[in-house]
């Protein structure tokens, strides 16, 4: 099946300065699910994924370990890579700030807006907490520190750079929110962002003069493109790289960024404003969703909770680290990972509804010699009540709400085999019951295919030649 719509999925491009936690793969399960879900509808996908390269916080982590920035992002760039691959994530490209296809791509962008006149020469002063790379306004300061970092003091620092005229696109955005009111999404996500352009927009500092370490500025070589001027164009300049002729055309503007809560002002406030300067369309939309705590706790380095996915996986699986993310929450809310959950999770939601019910029907059809899917008309109905609900959440990008119709699927069709006990009906009777319930099982596999890919096809392996299969060995 294909239909003519293309479809683009971004993750953030990552900060190459450590391995992924739960938190990244988090993002990235998202956008991987989303990915194979377009790809089935038969869209044209492009799946993007990446790291963040350029900036003094990473030349600062560099020369800390005594090695040369491009070394030092190398060796965390391949962690990145490795780490999406043993997770079986399935993106198209990975795409690094540090490739030279990419700084002359965004070299170019930032020309473009030079050459329409909102880029201009100033000096910018302020509070620079070298974590975020950002300058943290007197407002924002907790008791003199930035609020991310508390125990990094932040240096008051003066420098001369470029700015860019942010503050003349305010009305521009205001209208682009109002026209495409799925622009930012979940809603309440939308309206964070409205009410911040109308408290209207300052412009601010896109060049530094200080770190060497990122693309220069084209029109005075003394500058450095400041870091969300040089990350933020990686999803257009891919589209851009040799071997990807026609992709700007198929693939832009239609881009779907999945982000986290925390950069959402770059990419919803920004980045639309960056683009419009510049001549291009803004993005289809910002998807943004919440923060993981581990154990209540937040993830980083000084709770020492950033578990790696890569070691949740090898333990239990890796669909089994994405259903414990991917079902814990609606996308936009925050909340919280814990082990005991993931196991209590696994035991009854996948293994005691999805895996019992593949064990009963394959179990039942072999005795029966059955393998057709022709299930009842009015069966047919009552699934698709379910399907129709899957799908319509997954268009919208809740996987959370997806996944719930599809649990309940399985725990009806655990209830109609209860109910109806094919095993003791006779023959006839029998084989219609089960039929149905084969045909459920074909359904619920493939709902299950985009967002537990690996447990699903073996699902539809099984199912397809009535083999026995443990899906979901229990855990203890
Ligand atoms: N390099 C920038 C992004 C540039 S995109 C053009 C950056 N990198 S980051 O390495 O700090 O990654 C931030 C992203 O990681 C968040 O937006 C979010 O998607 C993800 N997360 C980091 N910690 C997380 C949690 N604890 N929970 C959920 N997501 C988390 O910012």
């Amino acid at each position: 099946m294909m239909n003519n719509r293309s479809y683009y999925v971004t993750t953030p491009i990552f900060y190459p300065t450590g391995l992924p936690h739960i938190g990244t793969a988090y993002t990235v399960f998202i956008a991987d699910t989303l990915a194979r879900y377009h790809r089935k509808l038969g869209e044209d996908t492009f799946f993007l994924a990446g790291t963040d390269e350029h900036g003094g916080n990473i030349a600062q982590k560099a020369q800390q370990e005594g090695v040369s920035p491009q070394e030092y992002v190398d060796r965390f760039a391949e962690g990145f890579i490795n780490c999406w691959k043993e997770l079986g994530i399935s993106n198209d490209y990975f795409v690094r700030t540090t490739d030279q296809k990419h700084i002359k791509f965004a070299q170019d962008l930032l020309q473009k807006s030079f050459d329409a006149g909102d880029i201009y020469p100033g000096t910018y002063s302020g509070w620079y907490c070298s974590s975020c790379e950002a300058y943290i306004s007197e407002g924002d300061l907790i008791d003199g520190k930035c609020p991310n970092h508390p125990t990094k003091e932040p240096v008051f620092t003066e420098e001369k750079n470029y700015y860019f005229r942010w503050s003349k696109y305010q009305e521009w955005l205001l209208d682009l929110y109002e026209r495409n009111p799925k622009f930012v999404q979940p809603d309440k996500w939308l309206a964070y962002v409205k009410d911040f352009v109308a408290q209207g927009l300052n412009d601010i500092p896109v060049t530094r003069a200080n770190v060497s370490w990122g693309a220069k500025v084209p029109f005075d070589p003394e500058q450095t493109i400041y870091v969300w001027y040089d990350a933020l164009p990686n999803y257009l300049s891919v589209l851009n790289f040799p071997g990807h002729e026609g992709f700007e055309e198929k693939y832009w503007p239609e881009a779907v960024h999945v982000i986290g809560k925390d950069i959402i002002k770059f990419h919803a406030i920004l980045w639309p404003a960056m683009l419009k300067s510049a001549g291009y369309e803004p993005p289809r939309q910002v998807f943004t969703h919440g923060f993981f705590t581990v154990n209540g706790q937040k993830i980083g380095k000084s709770n020492d909770n950033a578990i790696s996915p890569v070691d949740l996986s090898n333990k239990y699986g890796t669909d089994a680290v994405r259903y414990a993310l991917l079902s814990e929450f609606r996308v936009g809310n925050d909340g919280d990972f814990s082990e005991e959950r993931l196991v209590v999770k696994y035991n009854t939601e996948l293994a005691g509804s999805w895996g019992n019910l593949l064990n009963r029907v394959i179990h039942l059809s072999i005795t029966n010699r059955l393998t057709d899917f022709d299930a009842e008309e009015e069966f047919e109905k009552l699934v698709t009540s379910f399907t129709e609900r899957y799908h319509q959440y997954m268009l919208e990008g809740e996987i959370f709400d997806a996944l719930q119709a599809a649990l309940e699927l399985a725990s009806y069709g655990n209830k109609y085999i209860t109910d109806q006990k094919p095993w003791e009906a006779k023959e006839g009777e029998a084989i219609q019951v089960l039929s149905n319930l084969r045909y459920l099982l074909k359904e619920l596999n493939d709902l299950y295919l985009p967002i537990l890919p690996e447990s699903a096809s073996k699902a539809v392996k099984a199912l397809d030649a009535n083999e026995k299969v443990i899906l979901f060995p229990r855990l203890e």
